[in-house]
């Protein structure tokens, strides 16, 4: 039997230049998909999967996360005097039990495996996760949760995996892969950002992992990598040279990519259209749009 994880490191270190300006005051993680920010999503993911301690890599200009999960009390007590409670039940929903969270800076912008390395003693010895909150994924059971369950059978350290046609495979970590079994895919290699051309398989990482406390000891070696980079991914493919197991997870579920602004749109018009409140108004918007008569 595997060790159960119960932490994850979200990395939210990151400046989000592809959104300025509005990333220049709003750190990218606040940014709203319809009414909950992104960073909701993933703690949402998160708690589903079982996870109890939720560990932030932050950096300069991000300190309205923090504010995010604190309790708000004089916004509590005036919805309280108001009697709106439904409001008042959103609102808790973002707070977060005393001590289950905690925030790390990363003082240097040194890459995703280096951001991971930095919460190494919140971690100690045992498996975590990692959430990339930039990655939304729908489905109807959470792709952690999946993931999760599949790894308290096979342990060692397991990345979410999805298939992107080819052309795409150098914007992602791409698996090498040994052995397919169903969703759960063994892999013999990883490259981070490989050439066009140069990638080993379609199958590319998703921002979810589950890892052992093996690979932040190699992460201390920080070893750059693609874009000069400490890469997250070459850390794992060091675990498969010490003949330690990686998996690729195929999950179920659709994945929005809403570190671009395209998939960040996309997104927004899935998750309106999946919101009962909104439904009926918002398809007939887009139906308009659709037929060339955008409303006014
Ligand atoms: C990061 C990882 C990459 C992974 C991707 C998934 O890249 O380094 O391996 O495929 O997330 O979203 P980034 O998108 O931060 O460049």
């Amino acid at each position: 039997m595997n060790r159960k994880v119960t932490k994850a490191i979200f990395p939210v270190a990151g400046q989000g230049t592809r959104f300025l300006p509005a990333t220049k005051a709003v750190p990218k993680e606040i940014m709203t998909l319809v009414d909950r920010p992104l960073i909701q999503y993933a703690i949402d993911e998160a708690r589903a999967a079982g996870i109890k301690e939720f560990i932030f890599v932050t950096s300069r200009g991000k300190s309205a996360l923090e504010d995010y999960f604190d309790t708000a009390p004089e916004l509590e007590s005036s919805l309280k005097k108001k009697g709106k409670t439904e409001l008042l039940d959103v609102l808790r929903s973002t707070n977060m039990d005393s001590g289950a969270i905690a925030y790390i800076r990363q003082h240097q912008a040194m890459g995703l495996g280096h951001a991971v390395w930095c919460a190494r003693r919140l971690i100690g010895d045992e498996p975590f996760a990692v959430i990339l909150p930039d990655d939304v994924i729908a489905g109807e059971k959470s792709c952690l949760q999946q993931m999760v369950e599949t790894y308290e059978e096979v342990g060692g350290c397991m990345v979410a995996a999805m298939e992107v046609p080819p052309e795409q495979a150098s914007s992602y970590g791409v698996l090498d892969i040994k052995e397919s079994m169903g969703p759960l895919v063994a892999a013999k290699g990883m490259v981070e950002k490989p050439a066009p051309g140069e990638a080993p398989s379609n199958l590319a990482v998703i921002g979810r992992y589950i890892l052992t406390p093996d690979v932040l000891r190699s992460l201390d070696k920080k070893q750059q990598g693609a874009g000069g980079e400490i890469q997250l991914t070459d850390a794992i493919a060091r675990e498969l040279k010490s003949l330690r197991p990686v998996h690729g997870y195929k999950f179920e579920g659709r994945r929005y990519d809403c570190g671009s602004k395209a998939g960040f749109l996309q997104a927004t018009v899935a998750f309106g259209l999946n919101r009962p409140d909104l439904r009926d108004e918002f398809s007939e918007f887009i139906a308009s749009v659709q037929a060339g008569h955008p409303a006014e």
